[in-house]
């Protein structure tokens, strides 16, 4: 979110049930630094109340004409804002910005602003789904208007569909993007994080102690850097990162057959995730008994995702984690070229390293090249890392061969 610190952001709120969370939108918005000023409709006032938008802007909150005392508010506050992001945007209101009307200070001001203008939608299922707000959705698209949303699920009015506002974390995100030309722009990005899970019988499971924080980590700094990004996730107990396509799976076959299809379709895939290499050779029907005598588990091989992405005919550059418990350099060399990638970043495992932890260090090796990102939060190195698969990623697209062995270290700090 650090792209909104000082841009002037203009929010139009408008009289839905969802204008409760404009407020936290507002909040959002000034916590990443965003100066915003609020302009409210006539009907939004039923719903919330200007006083609490004022507190939280920190800015007077517009809501009439008479509001205007110089006659030409809309046209100072047009000027002034970088982006209009109007939400809740109602199927009233899509209407009116799609015929241009000017009849109130809202419609007056998007009519001068020259700013890009976004709406987050937010009605009833049925009123969005039918076609009068389809058309103007569509006009505003061919315009250039931003839609962001709207959400499906369960609605105020008891009905399931689309035409819930997005959240206010998603939507400032969204924002956020919109002034980053990042160093990911326009590329595709597939990341797994997590552990997987192998079935033993219906209640155990094999598995392993990854947390999904630096897959999660790396997942967020990729959106960051202007990428779309889906995230194939084992199980963990974090929140989706916002902006990103979240899909769960469970074991290391469901991971590879959510993965295939992404990594075919995608410039970057960066395999992140603690898959199993090894599953039961038979998953019991029901629960396993005690017995006295030992038993043996007979396991074998699990689907080794990184190393099938990598084989795909037109293969994204693929990044693969290593796990080490030591010897990190020699033995992330050798696992980059057993699994054909372009990088390994290999990190030490251990008990308070690697898994679980909130830092990390990380050594990233290539073909000619290694460097060491010291130890930080998995967040900060996570940045680094993406700028670094950004500036090798470049390279490899213009067939560029680096001339020697690079050794270095980058304090992260
Ligand atoms: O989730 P956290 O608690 O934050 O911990 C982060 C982490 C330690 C899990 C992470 O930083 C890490 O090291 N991930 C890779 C762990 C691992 O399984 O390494 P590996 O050496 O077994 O696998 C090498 C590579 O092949 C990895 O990119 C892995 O995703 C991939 N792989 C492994 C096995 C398999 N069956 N399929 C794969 O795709």
């Amino acid at each position: 979110m650090e792209f909104l610190s000082g841009k002037h952001i203009l929010v139009g709120v408008c009289g839905g049930v969802s204008a409760y969370k404009s407020a936290e939108l507002v909040r959002v918005l000034r916590r990443a630094g965003a100066q915003v000023r609020v302009v409210m409709t006539a009907s939004a006032g039923e719903f919330i109340g200007a006083r609490t938008l004022q507190a939280l802007s920190g800015e007077p909150v517009w809501q009439r004409w008479s509001d205007d005392r110089s006659g030409m508010q809309h046209i100072e506050l047009a000027r002034w804002a970088e982006r209009i992001l109007i939400a809740p945007a109602t199927a009233d209101r899509l209407a009116r910005l799609a015929q241009g009307r000017a009849d109130d200070l809202l419609g007056a001001v998007c009519l001068a602003c020259e700013a890009p203008l976004a709406v987050a939608p937010a009605m009833n299922q049925a009123m969005w789904r039918h076609p009068a707000t389809q058309h103007n959705v569509s006009v505003l698209h061919e315009r250039g208007v931003q839609v962001y949303g709207p959400d499906e699920g369960e609605q105020a009015c008891g009905d399931v569909g689309p035409g819930r506002m997005q959240e206010p974390q998603v939507l400032a995100q969204a924002l956020a993007d919109s002034f980053q030309h990042g160093l990911l722009a326009g590329l595709r990005v597939v990341v797994t994080a997590g552990p997987t899970r192998e079935a033993l019988d219906p209640v155990r499971y094999l598995s392993n102690r990854s947390s999904g924080k630096m897959g999660y980590a790396v997942a967020t700094a990729a959106r960051e850097a202007g990428a779309t990004v889906e995230l194939v996730s084992g199980p963990v107990v974090l929140p989706a990162p916002a902006g990103v396509r979240l899909q769960r799976v469970e074991s290391a076959q469901e991971m590879l057959e959510a993965v295939l299809p992404l990594a075919r379709a995608s410039d970057l895939f960066i395999s992140v995730a603690a898959v199993a290499d090894y599953r039961p050779a038979t998953v019991a029907p029901a629960k396993i008994k005690r017995q006295a005598a030992d038993r043996v588990l007979a396991l074998e091989p699990a689907a080794d995702i990184l190393a099938a992405v990598a084989a795909l005919p037109t293969a994204p550059f693929c990044v693969g984690f290593a796990a080490e418990t030591g010897d990190l350099r020699q033995n992330a060399q050798k696992k980059r070229l057993s699994k054909g990638v372009a990088m390994v970043v290999a990190n030490l495992v251990g008990p308070g390293l690697g898994f679980e932890t909130e830092d990390n260090a990380l050594l990233l090796v290539w073909e000619g090249g290694q460097l060491q990102l010291e130890k930080d939060t998995k967040y900060r190195l996570a940045v680094r890392l993406i700028a670094q698969i950004a500036a090798r990623y470049r390279l490899s697209a213009l067939n560029v061969v680096e001339p020697h062995a690079k050794h270095s270290t980058e304090n992260t700090r």
